[in-house]
């Protein structure tokens, strides 16, 4: 008998590529994620709640989780929420306390720079909490309270329902702060549930409506060298992810920058053509985007924006994509999806392997 499959093909369940298959197994993750909110977020978030300063640590796609965690946090309760990336906690450590709590992020809950933050946290008496998609990892034996997502195994390099498993977990642990903090009530609670609960839906129209955007316009990013992506409040973590993925995958160098820094320096790379791509989430902040919208424009810039349905920024942007949404709770888990599928069409288009980027390991275990 002649079998034209192999066990790695058939595990792809007929996707190209492990990348491809897992951004679309994001709606069911989700929703696993979301049907796992129990006890242990309960307990997580009554820990965090409890700490004087929450100090937030982890590394790469799990860093920018992190910091939208604490971005998030800090505007729903008024606590002071300090993010920082693992291998840097030795500058960090000077300003903590024993009163004070971490989380560390990581989904393989494997990765040493952010297993020597939480053991250098410990080790001063801050209690440690930990959210990984991995039950019994090391960090989360390590921890005093475990909180998981549920994204499954993801076999492919870049982290992709890793990371919108991080964010629906980490926006839920950022309501019981706020719930535990006053600022939101038992019904308010209630509502923002449901609202979640939309999710996977929504998800599941972006990646319907929008891989083929994405697959035709990564004919456009593969031939640049360089791109922008930028972006305000909640939405620059998105924006970095977006980055994150297209250098790490497709080998485009691509910066993640917050809009109104770009005319402090970057700006001076941009010529006819340079790609900057622009994530907004809050309406607040959606006239001083469009002034750096303008700014690069006026250096002969390529605009793409990721942007909230009724947005007022698709007028002046020379590509966009319309999220079906305009729920600043839901839209950073939602926008980051189309960069996904960007960064993925372009390794393809150039002919790399997005699975298995060069010089890159699933779990970094040196220091
Ligand atoms: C992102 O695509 C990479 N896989 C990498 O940045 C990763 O997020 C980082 O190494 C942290 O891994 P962790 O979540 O398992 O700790």
């Amino acid at each position: 008998i002649f079998v034209d499959w192999t066990p790695e093909s058939a595990r792809k369940e007929g996707f190209p590529h492990f990348m491809l298959k897992e951004i679309h197994e994001q709606p069911r993750v989700i929703n696993d994620t979301i049907a796992g909110f129990g006890r242990d977020y309960e307990m997580g978030a009554e820990m965090l709640h409890s700490g004087d300063t929450i100090f937030v640590t982890a590394a790469g796609t799990s860093y920018h989780a992190s910091m939208y965690f604490a971005l998030l946090t800090a505007k729903l309760t008024g606590r002071k929420v300090i993010p920082f990336i693992s291998s840097e906690y030795e500058s960090y450590i000077h300003s903590a306390s024993s009163g004070d709590v971490l989380l560390a992020v990581s989904q393989s809950g494997e990765t040493i720079d952010t297993l020597m933050a939480l053991r250098a946290f410990k080790a001063l008496g801050c209690k440690v909490v930990s959210l990984t998609n991995v039950i019994g990892s090391v960090i989360s034996r390590e921890s005093d309270q475990a909180v998981y997502m549920k994204a499954g195994p993801e076999i492919g390099v870049a982290a992709t329902k890793t990371f919108t498993t991080q964010l629906t977990a980490l926006t839920w642990l950022a309501l019981l702060i706020a719930q535990r903090g006053g600022r939101l009530d038992a019904e308010g609670i209630k509502s923002t549930r449901e609202r979640i609960k939309a999710l996977p839906d929504l998800v599941e129209e972006v990646i319907m409506k929008y891989e083929g955007w994405a697959k035709g316009m990564s004919r456009l990013i593969a031939a640049k060298s360089s791109a922008y992506y930028l972006s305000r409040g909640l939405g620059l973590p998105i924006a970095l992810e977006g980055a994150l993925k297209l250098k790490e995958v497709a080998y485009v160098h691509a910066e993640g920058y917050p809009a109104g820094e770009s005319k402090h320096g970057p700006i001076a790379l941009v010529e006819r053509g340079f790609p900057v791509v622009f994530v907004s989430v809050e309406k607040s902040l959606e006239k001083k985007l469009l002034g750096n919208i303008e700014e690069m424009k006026a250096r002969g810039a390529f605009t793409i924006g990721i942007i909230p349905q009724g947005s007022e920024l698709g007028a002046r942007l020379d590509e966009k994509v319309v999220i079906p949404s305009r729920d600043e709770v839901l839209l950073p888990i939602l926008e980051i999806i189309p960069l996904q599928l960007l960064a993925y069409y372009t390794a393809v288009e150039k002919g790399v392997d997005p699975d298995k980027p060069r010089n890159l390991a699933k779990t970094v275990t040196v220091e």
